[in-house]
């Protein structure tokens, strides 16, 4: 069960939440290398931490967090995310979120892997998440008590900040990365989409699609955090050959060009 007072007394005990973190990273399949590039950097793996539900086994998530300075922005990197395909509780998929905000971050940057539905959109891809379609079933806030601090109803439009957008497109220029813009639909999975569900999502209005990011972005707005999104195009949805091999290694490739654009956009929040 997640517990947020006991995650916070551990990490506060090794120094996490002093020199306050401004920015939050959640780095999604494929990107934990990114990592790397925090200096002065306090670390514990979630494993450790009291009230963290057990990470499962996926691979390619080797889930720690890690405060420092990330390209010199005192920041949290989230290496691996909690998804609901694991089984985990709707709840639990905000305790990441949660534990940012109440350690200072008010910025939240959340990366994922994606499969692309409109044409553009081939696998390595980038694409900056201007907007998204919650069709995951479940909803982090549910439940009979308010998170602390967060709003009963928060508003939705508007979710993903109009700036700090501009600022990511403007940083994969900077990064010489071109970089699309589109709305990304969160499914539960853990199946990848049928054709006719990836047509399904076309029709909706979806220009991408995966399985999280979505429940860490409602809890971020609820807390009242700035947030953007960025999406790497793994694959072209609903393909015969799609796979969580094939997602990881998509990212792994295309690792140094996502992290030359979240280094410029660092650089532009420094
Ligand atoms: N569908 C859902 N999630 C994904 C995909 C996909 O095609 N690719 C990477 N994550």
């Amino acid at each position: 069960m997640a517990d947020l007072a006991a995650s916070l007394a551990y990490l506060r005990d090794l120094g996490f939440g002093e020199n306050r973190p401004r920015v939050a990273l959640i780095l999604g399949s494929g990107f934990g290398p990114i990592e790397r590039e925090v200096r002065d950097s306090v670390a514990a793996a979630y494993a450790d931490i009291p009230g963290f539900p057990p990470p499962a086994g996926t691979s390619g998530h080797l889930c720690r967090l890690t405060q420092g300075l990330l390209w010199d922005v005192p920041a949290l990197v989230f290496r691996g995310r909690y998804h609901a395909y694991e089984g985990h509780a709707p709840a639990e998929l905000a305790l990441c979120v949660q534990v940012a905000n109440a350690l200072g971050a008010d910025t939240l940057v959340v990366t994922n892997a994606a499969g692309g539905i409109r044409d553009d959109l081939q696998p390595g891809s980038l694409m900056a998440i201007t907007d998204h379609i919650n069709l995951m079933g479940i909803n982090p806030l549910v439940g009979p008590e308010r998170l602390p601090g967060a709003k009963a109803f928060p508003a939705m439009g508007g979710a993903y900040d109009d700036e700090l957008t501009d600022e990511l497109l403007r940083a994969a220029d900077v990064a010489a990365e071109p970089i699309a813009r589109g709305v990304y639909a969160a499914v539960l999975g853990p199946s990848f989409e049928t054709p006719a569900e990836v047509e399904m999502l076309r029709r909706l209005g979806a220009d991408a699609v995966g399985m999280s990011t979505v429940p860490e972005v409602i809890t971020a707005r609820a807390l009242g955090m700035r947030v953007c999104g960025l999406s790497l195009i793994t694959n072209r949805a609903g393909g015969s050959d799609d796979s969580h091999e094939g997602t990881l290694k998509s990212g792994d490739d295309n690792a140094p060009r996502f992290a030359a654009v979240l280094k410029a956009l660092f650089a532009a929040m420094g």
